[in-house]
């Protein structure tokens, strides 16, 4: 099978355990965007309300961070592909005392990731990445035996789990959640490591 035709056949994989879900609330799907082959690959954790809008994974508000920063580094958009370890939207549903509900996301469940854990693997191996750099924890513990981000952002490791080299970092939203000077230098400097490994590779 050619490429194009192993990406129609992943997101129709996607389509049919999306479509199927009965377990819990989602709130649409998406699926990996940018070239494949290709030698950069980042994963986050799954995608938000704009990113199925846009049906292009990091548009929204994390997106702006992480578009930011590849800016900073001059990584193109267009140079890399980026996907989710959880290709569907996890969201919880509030009904208050009024009868409003209101919805917002949810981080997704390990029974909710090993749903995609096989076509994750099959997206990667078609990417066929020199690097890959994952988003937050959620990418991290998929991939890797890293337990934490805090012990492993900001370096290469190699990760036997998926026979490639991979690059932990902070989630781009964690930027909204620490708010602190030191925190932001941190992740800073990891985008400047990051830029720095990929001239290695
Ligand atoms: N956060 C993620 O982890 N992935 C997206 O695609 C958007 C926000």
């Amino acid at each position: 099978m050619d490429i194009e035709n192993q990406l129609i056949s992943i997101e129709e994989e996607i389509k049919n355990i999306c479509e199927n879900y009965t377990d819990d609330n989602i709130g649409g799907w998406i699926t990996g965007h940018g070239s494949v082959p290709c030698d950069i690959l980042f994963i986050g954790e799954a995608p938000g309300k704009t990113e199925v809008e846009e049906k292009t994974p990091f548009v929204g508000m994390a997106g702006k961070n992480f578009e930011h920063y590849l800016n900073l580094i001059n990584i193109k958009r267009e140079n890399i592909r980026v996907t989710n370890t959880c290709y569907f939207r996890p969201i919880k549903i509030k009904e208050s005392a009024n009868g409003r509900s209101s919805i917002s996301n949810r981080t997704p469940k390990t029974s909710e990731i090993s749903l995609f854990k096989d076509i994750l693997y099959k997206e990667i191996n078609l990417v066929d990445p020199k690097i890959i750099i994952t988003l937050g924890n959620i990418p991290l513990k998929t991939l890797t035996d890293c337990k934490s981000i805090g012990e492993c952002h900001g370096k290469i490791i190699f990760s036997k789990k998926v026979n490639r080299y991979v690059f932990p970092m902070y989630h781009p939203s964690s930027l909204t959640y620490n708010r602190s000077e030191d925190f932001k230098q941190k992740y800073i400097e990891d985008w400047y490591k990051l830029k720095e490994a990929l001239e290695t590779i």
